[in-house]
């Protein structure tokens, strides 16, 4: 083993190369793991463009990370072992404030996020609490399995309004995200409707069995929902784009006493009508990552009742992540998903 490792480095917004860093040194309640493949999400482009506050520079990106396990630490769950395929849980919780004392662990008021506010796992070798590891079914090859962390933002959202079976599930925003909480609203035999601005994102929504979209640049979002629900409106809408529009729409979009969840994070402030919020009654949650969903995520994967493939639109090898970045970071609208393997 050589004292230094690839990884993808942010210098500085704009500034992304495939560079030596130093081997990543494991502290007794850490597990190392040698990373065999990675996602690529929003987020990183965000790290990339500066666009996030919350990142700090230089940062090693990426927290959709599989890897080997290497080698364990304290806090290791007792289903894993040396040599197992393991995904990590990129949420690092403090477990002594509020939130934590409760299991709300992902809105930890000192979370962690790596790729964020600490390094991430885009790099050969990589250290993380041993105890935010989970076992990876088989079944999935390697560049598919990343997949779940995202998976897990989506099934959070649905957990967060409660999403049944008949129930109308409008989703604002056919992004990664958006796109498997349809997949995701299907399983549970709910009734998804996407909502996105761009048509070919519906199309392929509607290949992949998403019965029900709108084209909001084009058709009345208002009274297609009406003609989908028989007048009632969506019982659960789930706001999965960031746009200030779409959050103020999605009051319209929901039913009397129906259910909306934050997912999408808007850049600036979304004024609300709050009268409308008191007449039908609506529960507006917010969801934020994901907190003890990652075994739920990975069955759905592993059985295939969600098709990875579905959602990922490209593999890339390692060294192609920072063309791949810039890539994405000049048309979004390009792929849905690009994982790369090592
Ligand atoms: N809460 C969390 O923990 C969490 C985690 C991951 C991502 N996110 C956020 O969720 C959102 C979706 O993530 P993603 O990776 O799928 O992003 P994405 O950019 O791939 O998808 C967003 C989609 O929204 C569509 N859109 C934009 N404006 C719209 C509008 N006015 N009406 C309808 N559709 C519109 C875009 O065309 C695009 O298809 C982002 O805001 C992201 O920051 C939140
Ligand atoms: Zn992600
Ligand atoms: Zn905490």
């Amino acid at each position: 083993m050589t004292d230094t490792v690839n990884s993808i480095y942010l210098e500085a917004p704009g500034k992304i190369a495939m560079v030596r860093t130093p081997m990543p040194q494991k502290a007794a309640d850490q597990a190392l793991i040698r990373v065999e493949s990675v996602g690529i999400c929003g987020s990183d482009i965000g790290a990339y463009r500066g666009a996030n506050p919350l990142v700090t520079y230089p940062r090693i990106i990426g927290h959709e990370v599989v890897g080997t396990l290497i080698e364990g630490g304290s806090g290791l769950p007792a289903d894993i072992s040396v040599g197992d395929r393991v995904i990590v849980d990129p949420y690092i919780y403090c477990g002594h404030c509020y939130p934590c004392s409760i299991g709300r662990t992902n809105c930890c008021e000192n979370l962690k996020v790596i790729g964020v506010h600490v390094d991430g796992g885009m790099r050969e070798l990589f250290a993380h609490p041993a105890h935010l590891l989970h076992k990876v079914p088989t079944g999935l090859t390697a560049s598919q399995i990343p997949l779940a962390e995202p998976l897990t933002i989506a099934l959070h959202a649905l957990h967060r309004t409660q999403t049944k079976a008949g129930e109308h599930v409008a989703i604002i925003g056919a992004g990664a995200i958006g796109l498997l909480a349809a997949l995701a609203a299907l399983t549970y035999g709910a009734h998804p409707i996407l909502i996105d601005i761009v048509e070919a994102r519906l199309a392929s929504a509607r290949a992949k069995g998403v019965q029900h979209t709108i084209d909001a640049s084009k058709e009345d979002v208002r009274a297609r929902l009406r003609e989908i629900t028989n007048g009632r409106m969506a019982e659960v809408v789930i706001e999965a784009s960031g746009s200030n529009k779409a959050i103020r729409d999605s009051l319209d979009y929901v039913s009397f006493a129906g259910r909306i969840a934050f997912t999408g994070w808007p850049k600036q402030e979304t004024p609300l009508p709050t009268n409308l919020i008191t007449l039908k009654e609506i529960d507006i949650r917010g969801s934020r990552t994901s907190a003890g969903e990652f075994r739920e995520a990975l069955q759905l994967l592993s059985s295939g009742t969600v098709v990875a493939d579905d959602v990922i639109s490209k593999v890339i090898a390692f060294d192609e992540i920072p063309q791949a970045v810039r890539e994405l970071s000049d048309s979004p609208e390009r792929h849905l998903k690009i994982n790369a393997i090592l």
